[in-house]
């Protein structure tokens, strides 16, 4: 038994940030922010709206997409930093929204790795006869868990949600649109701190103590981090290389985790494919974390750059840390 991608959806939230309006509230300017992170614009939910709820809008569009009915989906795996409560899980909730019945559904923790980490499972759950049709979701509210004061994360990160259909297939002739054909999963934990919300878990819970109001936001080791990604990436991404037997100059499509245009550009040089192979969409959604890998995917597909049958190697990186990698055919679909 393999596994081929049948349908893509992706929703953004409608409210559009600029550089210039983050500009006007924090010590920074559309200069610095376009010059360090490629980043030009970022979507921000409005308060109210939840990852669920972004969750849902791309579920529902990727299984129309797939030429599916909610009835045939048999597993729902939701990657979010993000959920909309810390219990229960998200899953649930937007398998219940979706009218996906009485199936499985959990969610996966591997910040902006999650998203492949998802995948990855969909795929041994496939391999393994346990699931037919599984939809996979990346969505995250990064408005909600952003320290307002904090230039170094404020300017990167933004909300969205994107997401695929992974459907059983006997005939894995990588030939075939849409197999997906290796994975490679990775973490170090003696790094997590360098991505981190250090108060509001077990750790140190809120209730315990009156932890300062920046240890409840999201932060990280820009500098480190940055470093982490492109090493780790391009090692994950070379694994998963030698596990489908592609060289690099096999590859039409190189879609990384997007975090920064700098990080995008090194990992395709450390890579060795040309920096025009490389998917971008950072510059107008910023760093979605989990949702991001199906968002440039998404984007790409949307402008005509993907034929089927072209080989498209996706690597994330995010906190943890974590790092993952999937090779897949392109497949014959329409984006919703
Ligand atoms: N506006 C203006 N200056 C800023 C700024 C902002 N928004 N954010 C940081 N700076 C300042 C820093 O305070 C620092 O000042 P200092 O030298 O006086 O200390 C200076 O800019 C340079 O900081 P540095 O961290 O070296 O910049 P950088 O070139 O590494 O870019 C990031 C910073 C965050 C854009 C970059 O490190 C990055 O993209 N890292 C990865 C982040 C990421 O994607 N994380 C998600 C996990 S996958």
């Amino acid at each position: 038994m393999h596994s081929a991608v049948i349908g893509l959806g992706s929703f953004l939230p409608p409210r559009r940030v600029t550089n210039e309006e983050l500009s006007a509230l924090l010590d920074t300017s559309p200069e610095w922010i376009e010059s360090r992170t490629g980043i030009r614009t970022r979507h921000w939910a409005t308060p109210g709206t939840a990852t669920g709820d972004l969750a849902a809008e791309a579920g529902a569009r990727a299984v129309k997409s797939g030429g599916l009915s909610p009835d045939d989906i048999d597993l729902l795996i939701l990657a979010t930093t993000t959920p909309d409560h810390p219990c229960p899980a998200t899953a649930p909730d937007v398998a219940s929204r979706l009218g996906l019945g009485p199936v499985a559904a959990y969610d996966i923790s591997a910040v902006c790795s999650g998203f492949l980490y998802a995948l990855a499972t969909a795929h041994a759950h496939i391999v393994a006869g346990q699931a037919t049709n599984v939809l996979v979701v990346g969505a995250e509210t990064y408005s909600t868990i952003l320290n307002p004061q904090d230039r170094t994360t404020r300017v990167i990160f933004g909300d969205g949600a994107g997401a695929l259909v992974l459907t059983a297939r006997q005939d894995a002739r990588a030939s075939r649109p849409g197999t997906l054909l290796a994975t490679d999963l990775g973490s170090d934990g003696g790094q997590k701190d360098l991505i981190r919300i250090p108060a509001g878990g077990s750790r140190r819970p809120t209730t315990a103590e009156d932890p300062p109001e920046a240890d409840r936001y999201f932060q990280m080791e820009g500098r480190a981090v940055f470093r982490q990604a492109v090493l780790r990436m391009s090692e994950s991404a070379r694994r998963v290389l030698a596990r489908t037997g592609w060289i690099t100059a096999d590859v039409d499509h190189l879609v990384g985790h997007q975090a920064n245009v700098r990080i995008l550009t090194a990992l395709a040089d450390h890579l060795d494919i040309p920096a025009k192979r490389a998917v971008i969409n950072v510059d107008r959604v910023g760093n979605t974390s989990a949702a991001s890998i199906p968002l440039a995917l998404a984007h790409a597909a949307e402008q005509g750059r993907f034929a089927p049958g072209d080989r498209v190697l996706l690597a994330a990186f995010g906190g943890g840390l974590t790092w993952a990698s999937v090779a897949l055919t392109w497949p014959d679909i329409t984006p919703l």
